[in-house]
């Protein structure tokens, strides 16, 4: 099994928590969620605390490393992460972004900023990225991308609620792939 480490924001939506969560709890990943650290008590770690997931608040890595894990998702988590913290996890750290990177990323490109830039380009596409996380704002290679298309009518809001459908299924699938390659190296 898979120990899986989840990093949410202090917003506390944790939608792509929930969708790691039950995917390993039905097994559609041979994972298990080892911790959720997030900075302060939102209904995310309610929600963890519900499902008997261990809990670290504020975000303290140190005490993520504790629980051993072998890889980190970053879901809605704005800060930077400590350099040493990154480099601990070279390869192991992910993060999921609401728009087709290397486009629409950055420092302030987060929530809401991210689609009204993408209608504002006239972008016929959208969609999210998983990738690693590396000690710039989403610059790590990417290891998945899913796409939908942008409607005419398209509004900031109907574009975030068809991304974030898009981003539970894959961050899933990027998980399962990372967990792959682990198991099968090339
Ligand atoms: C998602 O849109 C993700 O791409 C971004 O922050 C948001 C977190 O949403 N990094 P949730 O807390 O997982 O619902």
């Amino acid at each position: 099994m898979t120990r899986v480490a989840i990093v949410v924001g202090s917003k506390g939506r944790g939608s792509n928590m929930r969708a790691i969560v039950s995917a390993c709890q039905d097994g559609r990943l041979p994972a298990r969620v080892v911790c959720v650290v997030c900075p302060k008590e939102t209904p995310a770690t309610a929600f963890a605390a519900a499902a008997e997931i261990p809990i670290v608040i504020p975000d303290d890595f140190g005490a993520m490393s504790d629980y051993r894990p072998d890889l980190v998702c970053l879901a809605g988590y704005m800060r930077l992460v400590p350099h040493e913290i990154v480099a601990q996890y070279e390869d192991r750290m992910l993060n999921i972004h609401p728009a087709l990177l290397p486009k629409f990323g950055g420092k302030g490109m987060w929530g809401m900023a991210v689609h009204e830039a993408v209608l504002a380009a006239g972008e016929r596409e959208s969609g999210c990225t998983v990738h690693f996380v590396s000690e710039h704002y989403d610059e790590g290679n990417i290891l998945l991308q899913m796409k939908c298309n942008v409607d005419p009518a398209e509004t900031p809001e109907s574009l975030a609620a068809k991304v974030l459908k898009l981003e539970h299924e894959c961050y899933v699938q990027a998980i399962a792939m990372w967990i792959r390659s682990r198991s099968h190296p090339e």
